[in-house]
């Protein structure tokens, strides 16, 4: 018997080398060690064994059944691993197949509109400024001339993190916060994202603006025209006309609100406009002398003016673009136009 299971265990590993494929793996595995295999055939002579001898047959049968498991185990890994090399290459060798083409990235419509400005705005003269979009209520309201319970904050809802940190509603908090690092005369631009509880055609709950400010000696709101219709011109072409509305706001005296023709109708109106031809962009003034208390500027001395654009209206204009979804629905196939 032990002959017998030597030559089992021999013949089973030079077996094994010459095997080349799964099925005919699995095939002798159940010939050699299934239940009605060579093996159990060998095994069952043990009966006729004397009694002490059984055991060590026993023994040494169950040794060479783990061990040969163990050689088709091995024989099976090694196979499959040819089996997915083998497909690999002949994948990766097909030279004529056509090559696949990766998809290129490119700025968002935003970004780029964005960079425009800046460059319009660095061609007039402003250096570029930044400002976080977690603000303390102090930059974001109480030193814009807005104390607390002050009626205007109504229009400005936000996501609060406690009672002093919020979401802010506007870029106007760089206006304080650069006056406050640096000496006049200062001409800025800051670009960025603001938040409040908006949203509809033209509102968006997350959007973006660009705040203007300019302080020096005798700056008057002839300055503040003059820079708003050269940007006019330089970004949109001769055609498209300004209108200043009187208006509000609490950190500028006078203040007013700058609307744009609409390009989507030609003025005609249309649902982008709300029928009435024109598109507001911006909001705008002289900056209210209360304002320099908070940062130790004379107000005798400097005078100047301050303007929040919005960046999505201005795309809008710029491109033709009906609605102010489209910018955050990540829909590849709006993005992709431009
Ligand atoms: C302000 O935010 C003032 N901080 C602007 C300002 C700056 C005035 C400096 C004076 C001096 P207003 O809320 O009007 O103002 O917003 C300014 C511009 O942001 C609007 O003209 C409009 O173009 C854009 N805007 C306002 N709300 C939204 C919104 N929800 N979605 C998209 N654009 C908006």
């Amino acid at each position: 018997m032990k002959q017998q299971l030597n030559s089992l265990r021999a013949s089973t590993i030079g077996l094994l080398s010459q095997i080349a494929d799964i099925k005919t793996l699995n095939d002798a595995r159940s010939r050699i060690l299934g239940r009605k295999g060579d093996l159990t055939g060998i095994l069952r002579g043990l009966k006729d064994l004397p009694i002490e001898e059984r055991s060590t047959f026993g023994q040494l049968a169950n040794q060479i059944k783990a061990e040969l498991e163990v050689e088709f185990d091995l024989r099976e890994t090694r196979l499959r691993e040819d089996l997915e090399h083998s497909q690999v290459m002949s994948e990766s060798f097909d030279v004529t197949l056509p090559g696949r083409r990766l998809p290129l990235g490119r700025s968002h419509i935003l970004n780029r509109v964005t960079h425009e400005l800046l460059d319009v705005f660095s061609g007039l003269g402003f250096q570029l400024a930044e400002g976080p979009e977690v603000e303390i209520d102090y930059y974001n309201f109480e030193a814009l001339n807005m104390p607390k319970n002050h009626p205007a904050r109504d229009m400005q809802d936000t996501f609060y993190f406690s009672d002093n940190l919020l979401l802010r509603t506007h870029t106007s908090p760089v206006q304080i916060r650069t006056m406050e690092t640096h000496r006049p005369p200062v001409r800025i631009v800051c670009p960025g994202k603001v938040y409040r509880r908006d949203a509809d055609v033209t509102h968006s709950p997350m959007f973006m603006q660009i705040e203007g400010l300019w302080v020096d000696k005798d700056v008057s709101f002839a300055d503040l025209k003059g820079i708003l219709y050269a940007f006019t011109r330089e970004y949109f072409g001769e055609k498209l006309g300004l209108r200043f509305r009187p208006s509000f706001f609490p950190f500028t005296e006078p203040s007013a609100e700058v609307d744009i023709q609409c390009v989507i109708c030609g003025g005609s109106g249309c649902r982008t406009c709300s029928s009435t031809g024109w598109l507001e962009i911006l909001g705008a003034g002289m900056i209210d002398p209360t304002l320099y208390g908070f940062v130790n500027y004379d107000p005798e001395i400097q005078s100047g003016f301050a303007f929040g654009m919005g960046i999505e209206r201005v795309a809008m204009l710029k491109y033709g673009i009906p609605d102010i979804r489209l910018f955050y629905e990540n829909d590849i196939r709006f993005l992709n136009q431009f």
